[in-house]
């Protein structure tokens, strides 16, 4: 497992932002159960998954230079960085675009994308630091791409997660980042739960996510998780899956 792309050895490291639950917190503990050592953070510090070596810090994403620093203390504590995970994202404000107040609308770009933009860079110029390449997994959404009532600025922000992630797989491909923005497909979290309460005339398409839950038709955080270790691996080999940059987990089968 882990190709070329990867560190040879036996322990590999990954990052995750916003590990303090959810589908973090989730690709964290299977990050660990599969014996890579972890930097983990978000604004509530992660706790140490079960049988994990970890670094866990208090980290808000959108402070300017937050994530250079967390960066540097990750490679100080394990030395490299194989896979770092931009995860860290907020759904609100939710309503109409032109009643939300600026500074939330402010707040959710700084998070949903500057976050982003700032964790990709801080990887992208650690990976230029020492052979053997390296992974960064950019946690989209299916509202990338379908524009969603009620979800302007987080539909934004997660499209332009997409294409930050296709220039950036061609900026840093000769120097051994192979970059990905992966939809993680519905997944039963905090988020979820925030979706569903939502009143409808804030998300016409509220009943859609009700739905899903009244079915249980979930991705699990482990499943998510197996997606983005195939795809590092797969990455040595043949660029990904079929050279696709922008990816979506597909649909679990049902227990
Ligand atoms: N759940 C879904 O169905 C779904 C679907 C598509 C995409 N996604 C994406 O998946 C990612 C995880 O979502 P989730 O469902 O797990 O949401 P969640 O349960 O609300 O967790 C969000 C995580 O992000 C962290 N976070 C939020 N703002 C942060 C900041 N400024 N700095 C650092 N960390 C911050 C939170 O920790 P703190 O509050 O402690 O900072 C938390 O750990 C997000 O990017 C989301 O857009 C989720």
């Amino acid at each position: 497992m882990w190709g070329s792309v990867m560190r040879d050895g036996p322990r590999r490291v990954a990052v995750v932002t916003g590990a303090s639950r959810g589908l973090g917190a989730g690709m964290a503990a299977s990050f660990a159960a599969a014996g890579m050592a972890l930097g983990l953070c978000a604004r509530v510090r992660p706790t140490i998954p079960r049988g994990a070596e970890a670094l866990c810090s208090p980290v808000d994403v959108a402070e300017p230079g937050a994530l250079e620093r967390f960066a540097d203390d990750v490679v100080a504590r394990f030395g490299r960085i194989d896979l770092w995970v931009n995860n860290a994202g907020v759904l609100a404000p939710v309503g109409p675009l032109a009643d939300a107040g600026a500074d939330a609308l402010r707040r959710s770009l700084e998070v949903n994308l500057g976050g982003v933009v700032a964790g990709t860079r801080a990887f992208a110029r650690h990976v230029r630091t020492r052979p053997g390449g390296g992974v960064l997994v950019n946690i989209s959404s299916g509202a990338a791409a379908h524009p969603y009532e009620g979800w302007a600025a987080y539909c934004a922000a997660k499209a332009a997660v997409d294409m930050l992630t296709e220039v950036v797989a061609l900026e840093e491909r000769r120097h051994g980042l192979r970059a990905y923005a992966v939809a993680p497909g519905v997944v039963d979290t905090a988020m979820q739960a925030t979706i569903r309460a939502t009143d409808a005339a804030d998300f016409p398409e509220v009943d859609r996510f009700v739905r899903l839950h009244e079915a249980g038709a979930f991705n699990s955080p482990d499943w998510v998780a197996r997606f983005v270790l195939d795809l590092a691996d797969r990455a040595a080999a043949d660029g990904g899956l079929g050279g696709a940059v922008v990816l979506r987990v597909p649909d679990e089968p049902p227990p």
